[in-house]
């Protein structure tokens, strides 16, 4: 049997060449990292939710117009992506204030923002991913005035579609991240969101208790990151109604 190529390994995800030219085969792992990979941990079962729930937010998106790289889902860790070109950016859209913003400006976790901020940070693990403007953008060229135009309207029709999914299920959406890639059609460009969508690049906060639903609980020791995890994909219908099982237990 041949053996395929991998391309990447990051962090959470290992990416190997496709079956098709133009497609990837994303697998998600089950380690999670915190503070830059100062803070790391295997957390079984990780891998398997966000495969699965990064395949509900991306078909939903590519349902209601909203392109991302997804194509479908082979297996419990892995999924078929399209290949593209990823932007160096990490698109931060925040509704509430926590995490760095409430640490940078002294606002309150939880509180109301006057609208969606939309924040850009470089990527690059070595540097911790600082935050820049749009001037550094412009200046090294990171992306153009048109790709940061389609970029902000794909983080905010992101924001709406995920705010309103998750206002349905008792989720507040405080904050996310998404990545974009640029794919081409003969000589046009476009831009899609690509890498992946799930609780560990969202915060979400159960909208009644405040339970963090998300990657902090693993930051923040509060508890089993896989219970939360799993009341999310419960709550979205991704896993059947709760029957005594504490592990995952995945539906077609
Ligand atoms: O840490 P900070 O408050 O800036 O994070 C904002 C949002 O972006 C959080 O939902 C966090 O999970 C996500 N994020 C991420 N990957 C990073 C940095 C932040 O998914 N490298």
């Amino acid at each position: 049997m041949a053996r395929r190529k991998k391309i990447y390994e990051g962090k959470a995800k290992i990416l190997y060449e496709g079956p098709e030219p133009g497609t990837i085969v994303q697998y998600f792992k089950d380690d999670a990292t915190a503070f830059n990979a100062e803070k790391m941990a295997t957390i079984e079962g990780k891998g398997v939710l966000n495969n699965r729930l990064s395949e509900f937010f991306m078909t939903g998106l590519n349902n209601v117009g909203v392109p991302t790289h997804f194509m479908r889902r082979l297996n419990m860790r892995e999924q078929l992506v399209r290949a593209c070109e990823i932007v160096p950016l990490e698109i931060i859209v925040r509704n509430f204030a926590a995490g760095s913003l409430s640490k940078r400006l002294g606002i309150e976790e939880g509180t109301a923002l006057p609208r969606p901020i939309v924040e850009y940070c470089y990527k690059d693990d070595k540097l911790g991913d600082p935050l820049v403007t749009e001037e550094h953008i412009a200046a090294f060229g990171w992306a153009s005035q048109q790709d940061m135009d389609d970029i902000l309207s794909l983080a905010l029709r992101v924001n709406d579609y995920l705010s309103g999914l998750m206002y349905g299920v008792g989720i507040k959406l405080i904050d996310f991240k998404i990545e974009i890639g640029r794919v081409y059609d003969g000589d046009f460009q476009r831009l899609i969101v690509a890498d992946e969508i799930s609780p560990d690049s969202c915060r979400l906060w159960d909208m009644e208790t405040g339970a963090h639903l998300d990657k902090d609980v693993f930051r923040r020791d509060l508890g089993s990151l896989t219970d939360a995890y799993t009341e999310v994909a419960r709550r979205l219908g991704v896993l059947p109604k709760t029957n005594g099982h504490t592990k995952p237990t995945l539906i077609n």
